[in-house]
């Protein structure tokens, strides 16, 4: 199924709702939530990333209000949050106003003009999948901020940026900037490479001849992962702070080759050394997977995602069983160049690059493997690239 349209939003119903809600008119954004083909657990490590943003958005229904609050109300988890932009509210209280209060806070402290507002939102990204449903929810509701404070053409690293502080100072994750830089700047019908030391950009064509990139959410979340995001980002630090003490002009793992990571090998702990190794490895892995993707070469590209994949779960250790099995039962498949976990992991989503013709057998064979194995019914959609913050066009 295209962009797997399990609940697709209806916006003009969006604007009435608000209508209803409000007594007003209501402008419309949007951002997507994403999907990442390669450079995973990179984007801290000052490294390289390739997502794309995928067909299903967070939409934020919104007018400027005269006074300095922000009323908001999600439809999709029937909670409602009221903040006064003058005086701010305690971070990390678990639900809604994290984001809310988060991001208008962020945009302020870079200079964007933020309103009173009154918000209605929801969703068509699924909650917990890996397909970035906060980064969707940050952007969605801090573009909407900034266009109805008439700062709509704010730059959008900036967004990008704002939206991963609402994420570390109110949220309380210690995320990366590859979700929001993608939901904020995607593109139609391409991928990004992202270098996430300049965060600069290359724009990489998806228009795959007879192929495509499909989406296997296992539904399944490991309690683990936030946990152990932190652990990993610390390990990465770990290795940082002897290596830079080795090597001249080591900041992150991005300045790290693989020969000297070698040579450098037995000063680390052995899990630091394996961390680190994912790290150096993945990251020439997606520089060469983007010019992969460039010149046509599906093959080389999904030998690549197999290598991350392999990566992922003996180095790193942020597979699942069920990712592996989702994954394996994929690679089985003929007509299936390549397949590897994406996002944070623990659970989440598999992406596979497969030839169109072999799109049914995929997903039949993937089904199957965690019915079986595991009990569980996978969720499998192909999806193209999209475009990502936008208004929503009357
Ligand atoms: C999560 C984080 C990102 C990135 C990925 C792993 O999605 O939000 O910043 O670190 O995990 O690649």
């Amino acid at each position: 199924m295209q962009d797997g349209a399990a609940r697709r939003i209806d916006i003009e119903a969006l604007r009435e709702a608000f209508t209803r809600r409000f007594g007003e008119p209501a402008r419309v954004f949007s951002a997507p939530g994403r999907v990442n083909l390669i450079g995973e657990h990179t984007d801290y490590n000052d490294g390289f990333v390739l997502p794309m943003a995928i067909g299903r958005r967070t939409y934020v229904a919104g007018a400027a209000r005269s006074d300095r609050r922000i009323v908001a109300h999600s439809l999709s988890t029937d909670t409602g949050v009221e903040i006064d932009l003058d005086r701010p509210g305690a971070p990390q209280q678990g639900h809604l106003g994290d984001f809310v209060e988060g991001t208008a806070r962020a945009l302020m402290a870079r200079n964007v003009a933020v309103g009173g507002a009154n918000l209605l939102i929801d969703t068509e990204v699924p909650l917990g999948a890996g397909l970035s449903a906060s980064a969707a929810l940050e952007l969605s509701v801090g573009f909407a901020l900034a266009s109805l404070a008439g700062q709509g053409s704010v730059d959008r690293v900036t967004l990008a940026l704002a939206g991963q502080a609402a994420e570390h100072e109110y949220v309380g994750t210690r995320c990366g900037i590859m979700d929001q830089y993608i939901a904020a700047l995607g593109e139609e019908a391409h991928a990004l490479l992202i270098d996430c030391r300049s965060l600069e950009q290359r724009a990489v064509s998806m228009t795959l001849s007879g192929a495509s990139v499909l989406v296997c959410d296992t539904r399944v979340k490991h309690d683990l992962a936030s946990s152990e995001y932190n652990v990993r980002r610390a390990d990465c630090e770990h290795a940082v702070a002897i290596l830079s003490t080795l090597i001249p002009g080591v900041r992150a793992l991005r300045d790290v080759t693989l020969e000297q990571l070698t040579e450098h090998a037995h000063a680390l702990p052995e899990v630091v050394r394996r961390r680190a190794r994912h790290v150096v490895t993945e990251n020439a892995r997606t520089l060469a997977a983007a010019h992969a993707f460039e010149t046509g070469d599906l093959t080389r590209a999904g030998v690549l995602m197999n290598e991350s994949h392999a990566s992922l779960r003996d180095d790193y250790e942020v597979s699942a069983v069920e990712l592996d099995a989702a994954v394996d039962a994929a690679v089985a498949v003929p007509g299936v160049f390549g397949a590897r976990m994406t996002g944070g992991g623990f659970g989440g989503c598999a992406v596979v690059l497969v030839r169109d013709d072999a799109i049914s057998a995929v997903s039949s064979a993937v089904s199957a493997k965690l019915r079986t194995e595991f009990g569980r019914d996978p969720e499998i959609f192909s999806s193209r690239a999209h475009a990502g913050a936008r208004e929503e066009s009357v």
